[in-house]
């Protein structure tokens, strides 16, 4: 199917079902849509959809965002290539039925999604880090703290939890080079490999959250369309690395 074909309602279609006795119930609905991530977890992602046997085959250079493939005679499935900020939003609004985000992401996000699976790719830790001469310094004595992230939410929570009061900066990238200028003092991001921190004079000096990739899924299609994602959940199961599973699974 062209993606830019509207999909017709169900009342739309029983008119023109009366005009084409040929119109199949795969008319009826969209395809499953999936919203992926720009970004390094684009790769992980899309070989997992390859894994399942779609083409799947998105990386970061594409430029057409919304991709419908078909697979055999008749499963159809839509992926979407989004920020990864974005991805939960798609997901919440029914936009797409089913996302791949990082926890981190979707944490800050606040979104309301089912997260039924925990995809054992993507691994991080979110942390608090500084320059070395920050690392043995008593918070609760100092004033004035500015703390540079892409995480102002999850960084607000984590201050407030030890009632500590900073000056939050939001930033949308690059976010080690706020202590280097004089931004701020801390900086709140994640930590993949540690070298961007390494490279930076920078260290770590607590640990806020580990994180990975999850499949998220928008509250009314998994109720809706049960039996698809039931069935993409199993499959990406198989794919993942089974000691990341949530209590219970696949419901
Ligand atoms: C992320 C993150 C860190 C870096 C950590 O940035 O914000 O800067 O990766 O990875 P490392 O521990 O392997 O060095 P990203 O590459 O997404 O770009 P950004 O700084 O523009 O957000």
């Amino acid at each position: 199917m062209d993606p830019m074909t509207p999909t017709i309602t169900p009342l739309e279609h029983s008119r023109r079902g009366q005009e084409n006795a040929h119109s199949t119930t795969m008319e009826l609905r969209n395809p499953l849509t999936i919203a992926l991530p720009k970004g390094r977890m684009l790769a992980p992602a899309a070989e997992l959809f390859r894994h399942l046997g779609w083409r799947c085959e998105l990386d970061n250079g594409s430029r057409q965002l919304l991709v419908t493939e078909t697979k055999g005679n008749e499963e159809t499935i839509r992926f979407l290539l989004a920020k990864p900020a974005d991805v939960p939003v798609y997901v919440e609004y029914g936009a797409a039925d089913v996302g791949i985000v990082g926890q981190d992401v979707l944490w800050e996000s606040g979104r309301d999604v089912y997260e039924p699976l925990h995809l054992g790719f993507g691994r991080c830790r979110l942390m608090l880090a500084g320059r070395p001469s920050q690392r043995d310094r008593d918070f609760r004595l100092a004033t004035g703290l500015r703390v540079a992230t892409k995480y102002p939410g999850l960084t607000r929570s984590y201050f407030q939890q030890r009632g500590l009061s900073v000056e939050i900066i939001p930033l949308t990238g690059s976010i080690e080079l706020a202590p280097l200028v004089g931004l701020a003092d801390l900086v709140v991001d994640v930590v993949e490999t540690g070298r961007t921190l390494r490279e930076n004079g920078l260290v770590e000096i607590d640990q806020i959250a580990d994180c990975q990739a999850v499949l998220i899924v928008n509250r009314v299609a998994h109720r809706l369309r049960l039996a698809e994602i039931r069935r993409l959940i199993t499959g990406a199961t198989a794919g993942a690395d089974p000691t990341n599973q949530r209590p219970g699974g696949v419901e």
